[in-house]
């Protein structure tokens, strides 16, 4: 075998906030698939950094009046931190505020401009003179111009779907300070990268390198047309890098967060005296980017048209997955299911999310559901009662006199297992990990059946076959050895573990492929404990109350800040509120609506057959899944309102400011549909 080149990065995560389980599905996916690709002996690379530029860094400088730097070198420890807990091991981890960095973004930039690709055009955007800063879409909120819905983004209105640009907004204000933005004009710098269209045309659709679903998304959202310019500049203040020949303009952010990746990578040759050359300047490196797709847009357009002009290797293939829910919703503070990375690692094993995590990735770009009773039910059934359990009913057994010299006769068991090797191993490669671990456990299902039939814990005590009772631990434990090589990318420290107990470190994917005769086997120590269900709701309830290190804690939630936020309004008579019919529901049915970003429709019951179609924009906080079955309030007399997605017939009642903080309003148990709240 050849060995590769693979040099393989992940996301790089934003340096304003700290790591929580949903980065950890990205970092443990291309952390399996680095570890895995060095078992097979490939030689691997594998690079990370923080994403620092932005107004986000800037605005949080100026609010803790502190150096944006200083934040950043906080940000990063913790977020290394963070990462090795969970067992990811980056060879480098960078920041894009680097000299590095810097220094390439120019060479990219030269490149850009010698191929006559950039050019300067004004922009009018809004800006918030409080802030003293220009408003990206979503820092401005307002009035949809069209159908009059309030509380819509500065690009697109939710509820008719139209898109416009912020300055159509009505009374749009600025998210950063509640500032009435002004509009002003400002020149930026664009890439034309129509002018790459057909390479980019030819690149996305080679087959191998990008999921189906994603070449065929390009290909009909984008490549179909003239690609757009892209806006890669920004007026100052912004923090990022000074555009050389166009002082006081700076690279948007996602112009040299990608660049980080060459970055990170130039780091660690200058530490390591390796060639920089040899990875991104090399036909024979394969690149591999994980990302999520929410960022294929940047990944499989932008960032192959920069490295394509600037003479880099181009990326070998971007590696799409898709979102994590946790208990049917979206990640939520107010739920607690924002687990922060540090919350998890006080309370719960990385192990557990290591494995629950494969056991649910496939190769495609499928939101995963992480249910917490799941995770709890299939971390103590596969890894405690099968996999662990071989090695710790067995190994005593044999404790003083090591595996048998011979291999025993096991019925073919051990050969069967060797021959699934290659294709656990096309499953890893090709990322569909929950293949792997369904094979891997039918693996440990019968090494475990034949435990259970030769009863070593009957042998042991009959002095008469102590001959027998090596054997069958001998096989049991080649077998528990056999299955941890296979999952050792998931799980490094059950295969040290595993390692350390039968005298030789698991080093390579080849050693499924014989079993150890003749060492001596340790003393068990423990290596996966059962999930214990209160350390899990103990996480939930610490992500709900506290937020992670290094961030200041959320204010006291009654402090009189959400009144503040929103004042009472004009009095009203006791016959104003009666004219809303207030009533108990209960949601039959909850669906996506497809072109609607918050919007879900729901059917409500009002008992016997009267029912309501509701539009609520709900979406950014409860998944449909969640929703069918249970009662809420709703406004039963209010008149219908035509939406571009349907007739809306009523409203559910919910508190919260929007977002992830909506939150329904409920009536205590014994409440029915159709009764009157009042
Ligand atoms: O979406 C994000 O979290 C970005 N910080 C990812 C950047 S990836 C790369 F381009 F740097
Ligand atoms: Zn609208």
């Amino acid at each position: 075998m050849v060995p590769r080149k693979i040099l393989v990065t992940a996301a790089l995560p934003y340096a304003n906030g700290h790591l929580h389980i949903g980065h950890m599905l990205e970092h443990i996916q291309t952390d399996i698939w680095v570890r895995f690709q060095r078992l097979r002996g490939h030689e691997v690379l594998a690079v990370c950094a923080d994403d620092t530029h932005g107004t986000a860094t800037m605005i949080r400088s100026r609010q803790e009046g502190r150096p944006a730097e200083e934040i950043l070198a906080e940000m990063n420890a913790a977020h290394q931190r963070d990462l090795r807990g969970f067992g990811v091991e980056y060879d480098h981890y960078g920041s894009t505020h680097s000299e590095a960095n810097r220094a390439l973004c120019h060479e990219v930039w030269a490149a850009l401009r010698a191929a006559d690709l950039v050019v300067e055009r004004e922009v009018t955007q809004l800006f918030d003179p409080v802030e003293g800063t220009f408003l990206a879409d979503r820092f401005v909120k307002g009035t949809c111009p069209r159908c009059k819905s309030p509380d819509q983004y500065g690009d697109h209105c939710d509820s008719c779907n139209s898109t416009y640009t912020p300055a159509d907004l009505i009374d749009p204000v600025s998210a950063l300070s509640g500032a009435k933005p002004e509009i002003r004009t400002a020149m930026h710098l664009f890439v034309r990268i129509a002018k790459l269209q057909e390479f980019l045309a030819t690149w996305t659709q080679t087959e191998g390198r990008l999921q189906p679903e994603v070449a065929n998304y390009l290909q009909g959202a984008f490549l179909g047309e003239e690609l757009w310019d892209w806006d890669v500049s920004r007026p100052e203040p912004y923090f990022g890098f000074e555009i050389p020949d166009a002082p006081g303009n700076y690279w948007y952010v996602w112009f040299d967060a990608p660049i980080g990746y060459m970055a990170a990578t130039q780091e660690w040759c200058a530490e390591h005296g390796q060639s920089f050359d040899a990875w991104w300047r090399n036909p024979d490196t394969e690149i591999r980017h994980f990302i999520g797709k929410d960022i294929i847009y940047f990944h499989c357009l932008f960032w192959p048209a920069m490295v394509k002009t600037a003479g880099f290797t181009l990326p070998d293939r971007v590696q799409i997955h898709g979102m994590l829910h946790v208990d049917g919703g979206k990640m939520s503070k107010s739920k607690g299911t924002r687990v922060a990375a540090a919350a998890y690692l006080e309370h719960l094993d990385p192990a557990y999310i290591r494995y629950y995590y494969a056991s649910k990735l496939g190769n495609t770009l499928s939101d995963m559901d992480m249910g917490t009773d799941d995770l709890i039910a299939k971390i103590n059934s596969d890894l405690v009662g099968k996999v662990v359990n071989l090695a710790s009913r067995t190994s005593r057994f044999v404790a003083g006199m090591g595996l048998a010299s011979n291999y025993p006769e096991d019925g073919g068991l051990f050969a069967a297992a060797a021959a699934a090797g290659e294709s656990v191993a096309a499953d890893y490669e090709n990322c569909d990990y929950a293949k792997a671990m369904k094979t891997i456990m039918a693996l440990a299902d019968r090494a475990n059946e034949y435990v259970e039939a030769a009863q070593p814990w009957a042998l042991k005590r009959d002095p008469d076959r102590v001959q027998e009772l090596q054997d069958v631990c001998s096989i049991a434990l080649n077998l528990f050895r056999q299955i941890v090589v296979y999952l050792a990318p998931v799980l490094p420290t059950l295969a040290e573990q595993a390692g350390a107990l039968l005298g030789r470190p698991i080093v390579s994917f080849d050693e499924a492929q014989t079993p150890l005769v003749g060492t001596p086997v340790g003393k068990f120590e423990h290596m996966i404990q059962r999930v214990d269900g209160d350390a899990v709701l103990r996480v939930l309830e610490a992500s709900k109350e506290t937020a992670p290190s290094g961030v200041p804690a959320q204010a006291a939630t009654d402090d009189g800040a959400a009144l503040a936020a929103e004042p009472i309004g004009p009095q009203c008579t006791f016959d104003d509120f009666s004219r809303v019919d207030l009533r108990v529901a209960r949601v039959l049915q909850a669906e996506h609506v497809d072109g609607a970003r918050k919007l879900l429709k729901l059917t409500l019951g009002l008992g016997g057959d009267e029912r309501r179609q509701v539009f609520a924009g709900i979406k950014s906080a409860y998944e449909p899944e969640a929703l069918v079955g249970r009662l809420v309030v709703c406004v039963a007399n209010l008149a219908a309102r035509e939406m571009k997605f349907g007739t809306s017939e009523g409203m559910v009642i919910a508190a919260g400011p929007g977002g992830q903080d909506i939150f329904l309003l409920s009536p205590d148990q014994g409440a029915v549909p159709g009764q009157r709240v009042r």
